[in-house]
């Protein structure tokens, strides 16, 4: 692999997709890792990641030394590069003032393969206090900017590179092709990974972990990850997988049909739906606080969970079989890089995930997407031939419409948001918006009302809120600049076709500070 050292922050992740894209595989470290435990790994090459300290800060993040003795190749990247200077026998200085954001950087020599073919002048990404002020011995100063006489370096014998500036984010105009030129040139990997090929991989693994005969239990969300993962499973051990799926009646229109029918035609699975609107209609009953109605959908969803495991398991002994043992989960990569470091973040909503099972259910997990990301998942998907309209899915909150009414939650108001929620799927997907749009969330303000004209009668009905973002991971979110006629068609649908709707209002407000969901 290409092992990407994390110096914390969330620069890690995003440089280790970005090498994926550049089709080689690529994995998280610690920087606590010692060269010992990379030699392990055997890695083609490795990257350190930017973080957010500073390298004269006490308890600063730093690197095992040994690790730039290994002969790996290496590529500093900010933070990583400092490390790189400082280890190697250049000089960091405090210079005081910060450079921060778009930047215009000129190369100044383009003997390495890391930079060669690249334009003189660029426009780079950079956040740092501290500039390298000398660059070690052997290393050839590469680019610098008004600010940082040392922007760049490289010591193409030892195959040692680093960049002040962060390749990996967007505004680096031409970060990408950098970190290409490294991987393809400077380490000289032939990009060849896809995704796909943890299918075979996985496959084997699934078999050994489970054995020949246990038998394995998982829960569908109708989201992308569960159904992907189930799939996976599917394929190693057939009808050993039961899957379930619990209908909470605050799925989207269409979404249970889609898990049913498609979905168990294409895999082949093996399913259980539990039909559970009326109860969770009946506990939300009355609840119009957010966190209230996170809890009890959370806690309402685990107790149909058991209900129906409780039962299944009972059948499997019945028939002989001794139970079962195993649980599928849609963990993703950025769950596990996440849930390894990162505390003290502020518990901004409590997100309650389908599959987001207590630890106490008498499960070993099976989690074949552990090491992938979002769009790696859909990849492996339509591999493995689940139905396009569950892989091209947008991301879609386990609450499900629960929290995209604001006030009580009723079978009246679910049935309007669910329409209404359904034109803008369809307008959206027939002006090819899908793939540019990482969501559009359709809020139902239940609790307001407006007076409206339509026909030759008063209307006093409730707004809809659309909520289109662009983002790249969540984290942080832009509106998205619908085109106005897609806008104007959705309004017009939805107030002529969805009875009690009589607005449609456009939320026009970034992540942060806004969140994507209205609770
Ligand atoms: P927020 O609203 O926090 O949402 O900006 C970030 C992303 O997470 C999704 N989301 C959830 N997903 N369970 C989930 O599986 C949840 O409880 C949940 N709440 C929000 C949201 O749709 C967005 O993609």
């Amino acid at each position: 692999p290409v092992l990407v050292v994390d110096f914390g922050a969330q620069y890690a992740q995003l440089i280790a997709r970005r090498v994926r894209e550049a089709r080689c595989y690529s994995e998280i470290v610690p920087h606590t890792i010692t060269a010992a435990e990379v030699a392990a790994k055997q890695p083609v090459a490795i990257i350190l990641s930017g973080g957010p300290s500073s390298v004269y800060a006490e308890g600063a993040p730093s690197l095992d030394k040994g690790i730039l003795e290994l002969g790996i190749p290496t590529l500093g990247i900010c933070y990583g590069f400092q490390t790189m200077a400082t280890q190697l026998g250049g000089e960091v200085a405090r210079t005081g003032h910060r450079e921060y954001g778009s930047t215009a950087v000129t190369l100044t020599d383009a003997s390495s393969t890391l930079l060669e073919d690249q334009p003189t002048s660029q426009t780079v990404w950079m956040s740092h206090g501290d500039s390298v002020s000398k660059a070690p011995e052997g290393c050839t100063i590469l680019a610098s900017t008004a600010d940082t006489p040392v922007a760049a370096f490289a010591d193409e014998e030892r195959k040692l590179y680093g960049v002040q500036w962060h390749p990996e984010v967007l505004h680096s105009e031409h970060g990408q092709e950098l970190l290409e030129s490294f991987l393809h040139r400077s380490a000289g990997l032939p990009g060849d990974w896809t995704p796909g090929e943890v299918i075979e991989e996985q496959v084997e693994r699934i078999r050994q972990q489970i054995g020949p005969d246990a038998k394995v239990l998982c829960a569908l969300s109708g989201g992308v990850d569960s159904a992907v993962a189930a799939a996976l499973v599917h394929r190693a051990v057939g009808d050993r997988l039961t899957c379930v799926f619990v209908d909470h009646g605050l799925l989207r229109k269409g979404e249970r049909e889609q898990v049913e029918e498609d979905y168990v035609k294409a895999i082949g699975v093996r399913l259980v739906t539990v039909d559970a609107r009326e109860q969770f209609l009946g506990e939300l009953a009355g609840v119009t606080d957010p966190e209230m109605k996170r809890k009890i959908i959370g806690r309402e969803f685990i107790r149909v969970f058991e209900q129906a495991e409780t039962q299944l398991v009972a059948e499997s002994q019945e028939d002989g079989g001794d139970g079962i043992r195993f649980l599928v989960q849609g963990t993703l990569y950025p769950d596990v890089v996440e849930s390894g470091g990162g505390s003290g973040t502020a518990n901004i909503k409590s997100h309650h995930n389908v599959g987001g099972l207590p630890e106490d259910l008498k499960f070993e997990l099976v989690e074949p997407l552990r090491t992938l990301f979002k769009d790696e998942v859909r990849a492996v998907g339509r591999e493995l031939g689940v139905p396009e309209v569950i892989v091209a899915r947008q991301p879609f909150p386990g609450p499900g419409l629960g929290i995209r009414i604001i006030g009580e939650v009723t079978q009246e108001r679910l049935d309007l948001l669910r329409e209404a929620d359904a034109i803008v799927r369809e307008e959206l997907t027939a002006a090819g918006l899908d793939e540019s749009i990482w969501q559009c969330p359709v809020v139902l303000l239940a609790d307001v009302r407006s007076v409206g004209v339509q026909g030759d009668g008063r209307t006093y009905g409730h707004p809809i809120v659309l909520r289109p973002v662009s983002s790249e991971d969540a984290m942080t979110a832009d509106w998205t600049r619908l085109p106005y006629d897609v806008t104007a068609r959705i309004s017009n649908r939805i107030t002529n076709e969805v009875d009690g709707i009589n607005r449609v209002v456009l939320d026009v407000t970034s992540k942060p500070p806004g969140t994507i969901e209205w609770e």
